[in-house]
């Protein structure tokens, strides 16, 4: 079977710290509230999309020991792009100094899992190795005086290099994608605007979204959670992945979280999640990750993947 291996992984983020306490400054908000209903004390803001997903691409390839000349394919999965023609993927992949294709993937936050996935069946169809990158800087269209949102979005970015491989058994064991257009009114950005969101609404959906992504793709692969090695969900509020992992019956042990230190980094979270908790050394070779994302759309997405030992 001709598969996609996550073989180096890397992560970026602006050296600008934004704490609870410097958004007391700018809007009607205070760090015990803050820390109390979203569990996060500082984010990182500053910076281009390009700039950051450079160097958490840069750190995969490196990681990967790949040679850079054998990756022929760049996914962003951004909601932020540079510019809004070219495409950012274009950017990031000639700073790379690759000669590759190149595209640009909008999921919202659920864009890296949406990017992932494409990028493996690329692979299957006989593509060659591929960087994916999740990389957002929401705080060039964050507006610092609505608490609602400014507590909340953050710059960031993840990236895997997943090799071609012919073995056994897949990487990806299974996934779920989803999307209700419907709901698009809670979450969104004009062009040249700033997020504008109903907090309690995307909270309530987001739970349930989670809740039934994560077990959509748990069936498809036939696999119980309790044999899931680790849950690695999209970090936009700590209750928001306390509550889906209590209704999926995960305890927290078993639940890669960073959203302390970087806030809600929408497509840079999950694989910025992911790389810090193989830094930590949570996922041994062998083990089941199962990846689950929500954002604005609304959209949703999970993969179920077997750990190759990156
Ligand atoms: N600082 C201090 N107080 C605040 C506040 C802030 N930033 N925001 C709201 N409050 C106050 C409200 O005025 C309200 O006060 P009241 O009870 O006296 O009327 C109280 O806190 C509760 O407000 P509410 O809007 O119900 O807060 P909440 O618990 O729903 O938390 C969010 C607000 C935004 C943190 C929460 O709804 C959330 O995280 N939603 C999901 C957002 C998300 O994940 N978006 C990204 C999706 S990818």
């Amino acid at each position: 079977m001709r598969t996609g291996v996550i073989k180096g992984l890397g992560s970026a983020l602006p050296d600008q710290i934004l704490t609870n306490h410097d958004l007391e400054a700018m809007t009607d908000t205070n760090d015990a509230w803050i820390v109390d209903r979203t569990g996060i004390r500082e984010r990182r803001v500053g910076g281009m999309t390009s700039e950051l997903a450079v160097r958490a691409g840069r750190q995969a390839i490196e990681r990967s020991g790949l040679d850079p000349a054998s990756i022929e394919l760049v996914v962003l999965a951004t909601t932020t792009p540079d510019q809004t023609v070219p495409a950012t993927a274009s950017t990031v992949q000639a700073q790379l100094g690759l000669r590759s294709g190149a595209f640009d993937v909008n999921a919202a936050c659920s864009g890296f899992i949406y990017g992932l996935v494409a990028a493996q069946a690329m692979i299957s169809m006989g593509m060659g190795n591929i960087l994916v990158i999740g990389c957002d800087s929401l705080s060039r269209i964050t507006d610092y005086h609505d608490r609602g949102t400014a507590i909340l979005f953050a710059d960031g970015a993840g990236a895997v290099v997943l090799e071609a491989r012919e073995q056994p058994e897949a990487s990806l064991l299974s996934w779920n994608l989803g999307s209700d257009g419907t709901a698009a009114g809670i979450l969104y950005a004009d062009i040249g605007g700033v997020l504008v969101m109903e907090g309690r609404e995307v909270f309530r959906r987001a739970v349930r979204v989670m809740v039934d992504s994560a077990r959509a793709a748990l069936d498809a692969a036939g696999i119980d959670i309790a044999d899931v090695a680790l849950v690695v969900p999209h970090q936009a509020n700590l209750r928001i992945i306390e509550s889906a992992a209590s209704k999926l019956g995960v305890d927290m042990q078993r639940v890669a979280v960073n959203i302390e230190r970087v806030g809600n980094t929408s497509s840079g979270s999950i694989p910025m999640a992911l790389t810090d908790a193989v830094g930590k050394g949570q996922l041994s070779p062998g083990d089941l990750v199962l990846l689950v994302g929500f954002g604005a759309g609304m959209s949703w997405a999970s993969a179920l993947l077997r750990w190759d030992g990156a």
